[in-house]
């Protein structure tokens, strides 16, 4: 047994075997099962209550301190300080809405949106690749790897480009990735792979590039990765005054984050930092929903650690079989074979949570409206919204329930698809299409009238 205070172990409760931070896994050597980042508690000061964490926000000229990932760095206590890389990601912010509390069907004053596009290359994913980075550079990786639908090769990309700490090949299939997200990739540097083929077919060859040469491979297979996505549910209780909501809901595709946040809930509870825990929607696109296929649908679930692992490859087999690829106008979520779907299970278990689908018409109207009452967000984001109005309408969640609905990414990463959305045929239910006019003064002033 090791006596690290942090250490890596397979998620399978069976199995005991740790090991240290100096390896560099993907999954348990022995079983080939993800792994997980746990701590020995009982040696890592944590403060009593989550409100001493507010202090951090006085010493903002403390890189550390400023970033809203390592400022909870007790709750993530893998790296020592001096090797942390941090580019000043998490400075995010949580909005009540009550535009889009009315859109989805609850009292005023209870949905709130978690603006994670805010982040330095505009998603979420900032919060896990700071905390990848840093593991990458304490093992010495002179070079790092993702498949991505865009957002972790922005991400990734980013942190490479601004810390020269390693370099970056990312891999992309080819038409799949929104523009805002590769042109991201471009600029910042990253050698940029095009794969002729989808998520499902990038991930796959560089998780066997990575294993072959040696690079260090930053998708959320990295248990790294989740460490620093559990502060995303930090700051949401944060923004709240530490309470804990009734309902955090959020878009799945490779079920990292949706993995992360069971976790991090796991941990304060364990803590004794929350006295209850927040129950967890996962919402997939229809063209993309293995994990509502297999857990509604199929009843696949954690099993106190035991899934049913001859479901999930029969499941799989009959895919492929079919050649059933996933296709949702959500590009980030367009994915069938989630990596994280044993985690997310555990995570569902523990947040007596639930998994929906979401048609694309749902996912860009519920993005419609957020753009409408709120900073905006990418197509994917909107499926939190989307679920949320359905969760609504099923009577699972109750109007005067306190919901916060996590928008991954930023508004800017799919222009194209926000653009088709308002100028589109037929239209929408809240287009907003631009109007052409003449270049004369006489006609705009027609127009002007008309809308006055
Ligand atoms: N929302 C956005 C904007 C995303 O980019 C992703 C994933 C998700 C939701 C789904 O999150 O995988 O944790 O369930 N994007 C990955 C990428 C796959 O390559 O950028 P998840």
């Amino acid at each position: 047994m090791s006596t690290d205070l942090a250490y890596q172990s397979s998620i399978s409760p069976d199995h005991s075997s740790t090991y240290g931070l100096d390896e560099v896994l993907t999954a348990c050597p022995e079983t080939g099962e993800l792994l997980d980042i746990q701590y020995d508690w009982d040696r890592v000061e944590v403060p009593s209550s989550l409100k001493e964490f507010e202090s951090r926000w006085a010493n903002r000229n403390c890189p550390l301190d400023y970033s809203g990932v390592w400022r909870f760095r007790q709750l993530l206590p893998f790296a020592p300080d001096d090797q942390i890389v941090t580019i000043g990601e998490g400075q995010t912010l949580l909005q009540q809405s009550n535009s889009v509390a009315k859109y989805v069907g609850l009292n005023e004053g209870q949905l709130y949106l978690q603006y994670e596009g805010l982040n330095p290359s505009g998603s979420f994913k900032d919060n896990g690749m700071t905390a990848a980075s840093t593991h990458a550079r304490m093992v010495g990786a002179k070079m790092a790897a993702c498949a991505s639908t865009g957002n972790t090769s922005a991400s990734l990309a980013i942190y490479a480009g601004t810390t020269k700490h390693f370099k970056v090949i990312v891999f992309v299939g080819s038409g799949k990735i929104a523009y805002g997200k590769l042109s991201q990739a471009l600029d910042y540097g990253a050698t940029t792979l095009q794969i002729q083929g989808d998520f499902d077919d990038a991930l796959k060859q560089v998780r066997e590039v990575c294993k072959t040469a040696g690079i260090y491979l930053c998708n959320s297979v990295n248990p790294f990765r989740l460490e620093g996505q559990k502060t995303i549910m930090y700051r949401v209780l944060e923004g709240l005054n530490w309470e804990v909501p009734d309902w955090i809901v959020v878009p799945g595709g490779n079920l990292g984050n949706s993995s992360a946040f069971g976790k991090a809930f796991m941990e304060l509870k364990e803590l004794g930092l929350i006295d209850r825990v927040p129950r967890l929607a996962v919402i997939n696109a229809q063209g993309a929903n293995t994990l509502y296929e297999l857990h509604e649908k199929h009843g696949l679930c954690w099993n106190g650690g035991k899934p049913d692992s001859e479901l999930i490859k029969s499941f799989y087999q009959k895919m492929d079989d079919e050649d059933r690829r996933a296709n949702t106008l959500a590009s980030a979520i367009e994915i069938n074979r989630p990596v994280n779907l044993k985690k997310c299970l555990r995570a569902l278990d523990f947040c007596d949570g639930v998994v929906r689908e979401v048609n694309d018409e749902e996912i860009l109207d519920g993005k419609s409206q957020v753009g409408a009452g709120g900073f905006g967000c990418e197509p994917a984001s909107g499926a939190s919204v989307a679920g949320a109005k359905l969760l609504r309408q099923q009577g699972i969640i109750a109007p005067s329930d306190r919901v916060v609905c996590i928008l991954t990414g930023h508004q800017l990463k799919d222009p194209n698809a926000t653009v088709n959305y308002h100028s589109g045929q037929p239209a929408p239910e809240f287009q907003n299409a631009p109007i052409p006019v003449e270049n004369d003064f006489e006609k705009i002033m027609e127009v002007i009238q008309r809308i006055a």
